[in-house]
């Protein structure tokens, strides 16, 4: 059990993520075209940047675009990628005035040159931010982040850097795209789904679920609340006893 993972009541989680999941059923609710709920969602999600800075949490990492959403209609695709890079260029300076530290997390090597230049651009002006940590997860599938990082240790192995009999959990958690990043503990789906589509597999392992049937353009700050408060009534345990009963236990 690592440092933070103790059992016991859960204290304000300080990393949370969350699956933006819903709007093109909330745009299809209304009538409208699938691209008007995501032009919302990005509303929504800037409003989620500023509620997890109020509300305390230190990390937030945000789902925005899987290495499966490129299923989806060509045209759904390009506008998604559109909506990020104006995102980045539009918001990076007052993300950066705020303090707020950008990273994201992805395959980069299939993303066209322009939106690997301003990904980079974002991750540099912002490094040496400390108030809060913004993680979006682009061209994102745990699968692809956990094949790359086994790509780097065998080839760490094969050049002899590393010797692949001393491998542990840190040296392949050292290789993912969240390396430095502590583990997310509570991950929020929206949209009623309860599945998990491919999101930070390895560092979600202990994670508490959160999903609400809020529509993503719909979750504004008391639906954040009302996910942070689920997380405040539940017992994490990482394998071990509650606390009563192995002080129970202790006293026997
Ligand atoms: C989330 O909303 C945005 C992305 C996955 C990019 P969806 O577009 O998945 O909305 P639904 O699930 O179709 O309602
Ligand atoms: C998960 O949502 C991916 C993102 C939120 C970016 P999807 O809408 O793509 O997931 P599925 O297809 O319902 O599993
Ligand atoms: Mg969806």
């Amino acid at each position: 059990m690592s440092a933070g993972q103790r059992p016991g009541p859960t204290a304000h989680p300080g990393h949370v993520a969350i699956i933006m999941d819903g709007n093109g059923r909330w745009a299809q609710m209304r009538g409208l075209p699938r691209q008007e709920g995501h032009r919302r969602g990005l509303e929504a999600l800037r409003s989620a940047v500023r509620n997890a800075g109020e509300l305390g949490v230190r990390i937030l990492t945000l789902y925005s675009f899987s290495t499966e959403n490129w299923r989806r209609p060509a045209t759904e695709v390009s506008f998604l990628l559109g909506l990020l890079k104006r995102f980045v260029e539009k918001d990076l300076s007052e993300l950066h005035a705020a303090g707020v530290r950008v990273r994201i997390i992805g395959g980069r090597d299939d993303l066209t040159p322009d939106i690997r230049r301003l990904v980079e651009h974002a991750e540099t002006v912002t490094r040496d931010n400390t108030r809060m940590t913004l993680v979006i997860a682009f061209n994102y599938g745990a699968r692809d982040e956990i094949v790359r990082a086994t790509r780097k240790l065998a080839r760490d192995a094969a050049a002899g850097r590393i010797d692949a009999a001393t491998i542990d959990e840190a040296t392949l958690a050292s290789r993912l795209d969240t390396a430095d990043l502590p583990d997310p503990e509570l991950v929020i789906r929206t949209s009623g789904e309860t599945r998990i589509s491919n999101f930070l597999l390895w560092q979600a392992a202990y994670a508490e679920f959160v999903f609400t049937p809020v529509l993503w353009p719909d979750f504004n700050r008391a639906a954040f609340e009302e996910a942070l408060a689920e997380y405040g009534r539940r017992e994490r345990r990482f394998g071990a006893l509650s606390e009563p009963i192995d002080r129970a236990a202790g006293a026997a």
